[in-house]
């Protein structure tokens, strides 16, 4: 045999079993290896030092040296894939991994500021009574209109100043009239009172919607907290006091109240409720007496039933206890504003 094939075919020994070494992936498959290469039956090195005798004696000197240098090559390459391998002590770690480093940080996400509000309100009204009542955000016009007193006429159902869905959308109730997104969280007065008889006293906390561009203090989307009161003989002063007992919990013990005479169609007298805070009256939302037009509509007996009613802005009081001046910080699904909550 030639000694140059004799010095190729060690070169490509050399170079297979480093291979091999070195992309085994475990303590097995790195013996498997060992025992192909090295093995002393029919390692493949075993193979090629049987060839030495087939060299002619002028070169079996270099022959025998080079012999030595891979074998000593291909014994240093299994050491070194052994001691990496046994170092990542489990042989599934890859390599270069550090178990002594500080792992990946799940993130966690929190609940939204606008949702704590409405757990926060929902508790503090729990405890004088109010329990909660839910309503549809796509109303028909007799809920969100009709029965609380605002005629075919008025300028609050102006289709530019609601969003009413397509025709497809009639009415349950009366048949008549397109659907819309709820403008007023007033409807759910409404539904509570169709059924079920006074006493009376819930809240209801949820979305409303009015076509207003966004600016700082307007969104097409806010939530309202609707309260309803009906019994025999209640007056304004008790609707002041759930108010003012209300904001003093919300907002603190120096907090005063203020009522302003306004109009709403389905109150009687009616107000807007202005909140005495940090030295400005800020208006929070509206109330007043429950129009007897409404108990009609309802099948009440106005003579005998008496009620209040008040509608707050969900966004307006978390904005003012948390210092927040942009509503639409709110709704940007900004992380760097929102974990501040
Ligand atoms: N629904 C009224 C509004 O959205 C607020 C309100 C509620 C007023 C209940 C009086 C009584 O402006």
């Amino acid at each position: 045999m030639s000694l140059q094939i004799f010095l190729d075919r060690l070169d490509q020994l050399q170079s297979d079993a480093q291979n091999a070494f070195d992309g085994a992936a475990g303590i097995d498959a790195l013996e498997d290896a060992r025992v192909t290469f090295l093995g002393a039956k029919n390692g493949q090195f075993k193979d090629v030092q049987k060839m030495l005798g087939g060299i002619d004696s002028a070169d079996k000197r270099t022959a025998g040296m080079r012999l030595n240098e891979v074998k000593k090559a291909i014994n240093d390459a299994f050491e070194t894939a052994q001691a990496q391998l046994d170092s990542g002590g489990d042989s599934q770690i890859e390599p270069g991994f550090d178990p002594s480093l500080p792992g990946h940080q799940p993130q966690l996400g929190h609940i939204h500021p606008i949702t704590q509000t409405i757990d926060h309100l929902t508790e503090i009204m729990g405890r004088m009574g109010f329990e909660v009542a839910e309503g549809p955000e796509v109303e028909d016009p007799f809920h969100n209109f009709v029965a609380l007193n605002i005629p075919e006429d008025h300028p609050a159902r102006d289709p530019l100043d609601n969003f009413y869905l397509a025709t497809a959308g009639k009415s349950a109730d009366t048949g008549e009239g397109d659907a819309l997104l709820r403008s007023q969280t007033s409807t759910v007065q409404i539904r509570v009172m169709q059924s079920r008889q006074p006493p009376i006293r819930i809240i209801s906390l949820g979305r409303v919607y009015r076509p207003d561009a966004p600016d700082a203090t307007h969104f097409p989307m806010f939530h309202q907290m609707e309260g309803l009161y009906v019994d025999t003989n209640v007056t304004m002063a008790n609707l002041k006091t759930v108010l003012r007992v209300f904001a003093n919990n919300y907002l603190g013990d120096d907090v005063e109240i203020r009522f302003r005479p306004s109009f709403f169609p389905f109150t009687e007298p009616s107000v807007e409720v202005d909140f005495l805070w940090n030295g400005s009256w800020i208006e929070f939302g509206g109330a007043g007496m429950i129009d007897p037009n409404v108990f009609a509509a309802v099948g009440y007996d106005p003579e005998k039933v008496s009620g209040f009613a008040f509608g707050l802005g969900v966004e307006r009081l978390c904005m003012r206890r948390h210092g927040i001046t942009d509503i639409r910080d709110l709704y940007s699904g900004d992380l760097r504003f929102l974990q501040q909550f």
